[in-house]
């Protein structure tokens, strides 16, 4: 059954059938076994047919490396925000609450509806690292912290991989309201909410930025791109190192990528001057 409903067949009947396996119909003018050849004939094609159209939905769903929903092309990219003054260290903290202070009870997008909080960032004002996600999930909704779910936890064991805390990184998302049902953020809640993570970006202003799956890639870069061709190397952004890598979700989805997203740290790694804890 579970073949079946992942061909896209879901309704699924019982007829009763004569138990007349050889014989003649008079009516029809053949065999029974050769009406059942014909009837089981059909079956497959509509399963050949429900499979061609699942495939075609999940194309048209999921970009070519099968990682998360492809952003539709409907709008383009607002362009970044000029590149803000540094702010001293010491006044970092103070920058961020006053972005956070006019986000207020945003309204700005069709993500307000259904939110519960909006998920501003963790981590240090100060980090010589940040993670960029892609928008809050439920758990995030609901603590108002962004990466506290189950990808949440496979990012703080890649962070400890990487030999840091969770508190010496910074973690922001695209946009810092939950989409419904986690769908992929629309590109005018994206465009909407990003120039906040700009900013956030330029007064933390980290030696190295590692976007989380293709949504953060798609948004800091303002371009639409294969993720496979953009991990695995370092892009000048803002002044500061940039890093593609999966999105941990994805990584739950599939861990046999998670030898690659471990090279695309161990570039970050290299830019920050970090060696790997030994494994005990
Ligand atoms: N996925 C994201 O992209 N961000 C979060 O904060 C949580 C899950």
């Amino acid at each position: 059954m579970r073949f079946y409903r992942d061909l896209g067949l879901t309704d699924f009947y019982c007829r009763q059938v004569e138990p007349v396996a050889a014989v003649d119909d008079p009516k029809l003018g053949r065999s029974v076994a050769e009406e059942l050849a014909e009837r089981e004939g059909l079956l497959q094609a509509a399963i050949a047919a429900a499979a061609q159209s699942a495939a075609e939905t999940a194309a048209q769903q999921t970009n070519i490396f099968g990682e998360e929903p492809a952003i539709k092309t409907r709008k383009g990219f607002s362009a970044p925000p000029e590149i803000a003054a540094a702010v001293p260290v010491e006044e970092r903290a103070a920058a961020l609450q006053l972005i956070r202070d006019e986000i207020g009870d945003c309204t700005r997008c069709a993500l307000h509806t259904g939110r519960h909080s909006i998920v501003f960032a963790d981590g240090s004002p100060t980090a010589r690292l940040m993670f960029v996600g892609e928008g809050p999930g439920a758990d995030e909704d609901a603590q108002g912290l962004p990466f506290v779910g189950r990808a949440g936890q496979l990012l703080n064991n890649m962070i400890a991989a990487m030999g840091l805390k969770r508190e010496e990184v910074y973690i922001a998302n695209v946009v810092k309201c939950r989409p419904p049902g986690n769908r992929t953020p629309e590109p005018e809640e994206a465009n909407t909410c990003s120039p906040f993570l700009f900013r956030q970006i330029d007064v933390v202003r980290p030696q190295v930025l590692v976007a989380l799956g293709a949504t953060a890639a798609t948004y800091l870069l303002g371009a639409r791109q294969p993720l496979a061709g953009l991990r695995g190397r370092v892009h000048a952004f803002r002044g500061m190192s940039l890093i593609v890598t999966y999105h941990p979700a994805f990584l739950l989805r599939d861990p046999r990528q998670k030898k690659e997203a471990w090279a695309d740290l161990q570039i970050a790694m290299k830019e920050l001057g970090l060696k790997a804890p030994r494994q005990s």
